[in-house]
Formats: structure tokens, sequence, C-alpha cells
């Protein structure tokens, strides 16, 4: 072997040598390349249409816009590694990917502040309903390919997240039980739960608890998406029912093995700390973080809509409602199975479901 070689040759197996990609030397530094940043960010804006009430606004964007790039960058550079593998050449392992999408001129507070939505006000965890162990559980779920998920949509500029989250195991559950997948509305939970503040943010449970004692919930296109908060149209909210619902259950707070259980059976709701920069521009991959595992950081609500492994690394694969633009299509696959029990960005610490 040329002793010119640039990579290391690493005769571990993949699991470890994925645990170990961050302390291995990265591709070796390229020239810096030409600052063509305001031309990225014209397009940028061309495509999401963006406009700005003044041009000092627009060169703060742009200044965002820039920072949120080079970091992107830097963050692609620490976490793709080129390795020989056995005797397959070089290759290139990226554990997880971050790109840029609709949120780039947003830092990541702001982004938190716009695009999330759970209000921890008046949460107290649910009794839960323990699932017995011997339940069939396969080792891979995912929901959509039973048709069991509606496609991808977009909270928009509203605190909306637990009425989408709320809506997507609901239609899960419909569709699995009576063999109809309905779209279902979420505007109707933004104008009617009074346990939630609408477009200034809410609760799963609440959501849940509205549509059971109603015992059901209008269609999306009966009830369509403003996104602003509305008037409860206390006629559908009563009468105009797709979909039956008759309660909701709580998965045990901190147990996988249980969500797991839960998951096999339906899609599920759980609240994550979706505050990091690395999560708004998350693109593909295992994300593992950066977030917080404590419960008393999650801000946003995604549905569980299935798991499974790749590369011998396991994982929970999540619907979100930031557009399919965002993730992989719209979805986000979270690590399953770590090490601390609250999981990955705190996602075990409150699941909930519906039943019918
Ligand atoms: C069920 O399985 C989990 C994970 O394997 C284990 O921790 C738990 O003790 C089991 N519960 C019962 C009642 O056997
Ligand atoms: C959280 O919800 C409570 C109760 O609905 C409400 O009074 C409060 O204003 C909300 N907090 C925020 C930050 O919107």
């Amino acid at each position: 072997m040329a002793s010119s070689t640039p990579y290391l040759v690493l005769l571990l197996c993949l699991a470890s040598l994925l645990q170990q990609a961050s302390l291995i030397a990265a591709n070796p530094p390229h020239e810096p390349p030409p600052d063509d940043s305001r031309e990225k960010f014209a397009k940028w804006a061309t495509k999401y249409a963006k406009t700005y009430p003044s041009h000092e606004e627009e060169e703060k964007r742009f200044g965002i816009f820039k920072d949120n790039t080079n970091q992107i960058g830097a963050f692609r550079a620490q976490t793709s590694t080129t390795v020989v593998v056995g005797g397959f050449g070089p290759q290139t392992i990226t554990t997880v990917r971050v790109g840029m999408n609709r949120f780039g001129d947003l830092q990541a507070d702001e982004f938190a502040q716009q695009f999330t939505g759970f209000n921890s006000t008046g949460f107290i965890p649910a009794e839960p309903s323990i699932i017995p162990n011997h339940t069939w559980k396969p080792c891979c779920v995912d929901w959509r390919s039973s048709g069991a998920v509606t496609g991808v949509k977009f909270q928009g500029s509203c605190l909306s997240c637990w009425a989408f989250a709320s809506v997507a195991a609901i239609e899960g559950m419909n569709k699995i039980r009576t063999g109809e997948l309905v779209s279902l509305s979420e505007q109707e939970l933004v104008d009617c739960d009074s346990g939630s503040s609408g477009c200034g943010g809410g609760r799963v449970d609440t959501a849940l608890a509205l549509v059971a004692a109603r015992g059901g919930i209008t269609s999306e296109s009966d009830y369509p998406y403003s996104g602003f908060n509305g008037k409860c149209d206390v006629d559908k909210l009563l009468f105009d029912h797709d979909a039956s619902v008759k309660g909701f259950k709580a998965v045990p707070i901190n147990d996988e093995s249980q969500l797991e259980l839960a998951v096999a059976q339906q899609p599920v709701t759980v609240y994550v700390d979706a505050s990091t920069w690395q999560f708004q521009f998350y693109s593909g991959g295992i994300f593992r973080g950066p977030c917080s595992g404590d419960p008393a950081k999650v801000n946003h609500a995604i549905t569980i809509v299935g798991y499974c492994e790749e590369f011998g690394e396991k994982f929970w694969l999540a619907k979100n409602s930031w557009s399919n633009d965002w993730g992989e299509q719209g979805y986000i696959k979270l690590a399953k199975d770590v090490a601390w029990p609250t999981g990955t960005c705190a996602l075990a610490s409150s699941p909930f479901y519906p039943t019918a």
C-alpha cells in the first residue's frame, strides 16, 4: 500500500466505526471557496418567495443566512469521514445530514419561537397504559407502507405542531381501523381546543381529549387549514365527523420498549426538543443531537410512524409538519434505544395515541 495514502485503514466493524467517526481525521482541507453568499441568498430568497419590509431587515436576514450556510458547511465536514472499509476502497460515511432549507434566514431561537408550539402549561402526565411485553411486534414498522399516513403538511408560522401531531396519529388509527385514509382537520383543533392556545401553542393531550369528548373530527377538506386563530365552527365540531375517536392513551414515560409496542399498533405522538440549529436544518440520516434529553426542555410535537435500523443503527421514523422541504421528505429518523431513558431529544418523555 502506498505510504502517501490519505486514508486511514480501519479493521473495525461498521458500528464502532460510526461511533468513532467524529474522532477520525476528516477529509483533507480544501481551498476556501470564493464568497458567493450574496448570490446564494438571492437564489434562496427567490425559491422560497422571501421578501423583507426594509433594506435593514434584508441585510440582517442575509447575515443570518450566511452564518447558517457556514455552520451547515462546517457540520458536514465534521460528520463525513472518508475511510477504507475491507476491500471496498474509500467510502464516505455520513451519519447525519444537514442542509439549507426554507428556514435559512432564521436563528435557532427565532425558529423555535415561530415553528414549534408545545406549551407545557398545565400539563400533568397522564396515567400510563402498559402494553404487555408479549404483544406482537415486528422488527421494522413503517405505517406509510400500509397507506396509514397522509402527505406531509406545513404548519406555517403558527405554533400548531400539537394539532398536526394529534391529527397524524388519528389519521393513522382511522386508516388501520376502517381501511380509509382521510386527511383530517388541524384547524378544528386550533380553533376549538380551549385547553390549547391556537397558534399560540398547545398540547396533544387536550386536543385528543377534545376530539374524544366530541366523538370524532372533521376532514381537512371540510375544515381547511388557514394557519391563523379562527372562530370555532361548532356545527362541524359536533356533527361533521370523518373519523371517530373514543379516547386516548398515554404510553408509559421514558420507556422506549413500551413506545415500540405502541408504534407497532399505530402512529404515536411524541414531544421533542427541536431547539437546535442542527434540528432546524436536518436533512437526513439518523439524528442523535445535539438536542436536550431533559423532558422539561421539549418544545415540539411530532408523530412516530415507524421504526427500523440501517447499517445496524436503530431509529424511530417520525412525521413532522414543516413541509416535505425539511428533513427526509418531511420525516426525521431519531436514534432509538439510546443509553438514557428519556430517548433522543426526550422523545420518550410523553407519548400519546388515540383510541376508537
Ligand atoms: C418488558 O420488557 C422490558 C424491555 O425488555 C423489560 O425492561 C421489562 O422488565 C419487561 N416487563 C415485564 C413485565 O416483563
Ligand atoms: C401557554 O398556555 C397557557 C394556558 O393555555 C396560556 O395562558 C399561556 O399564555 C401559554 N403560553 C404561551 C407562551 O403562549
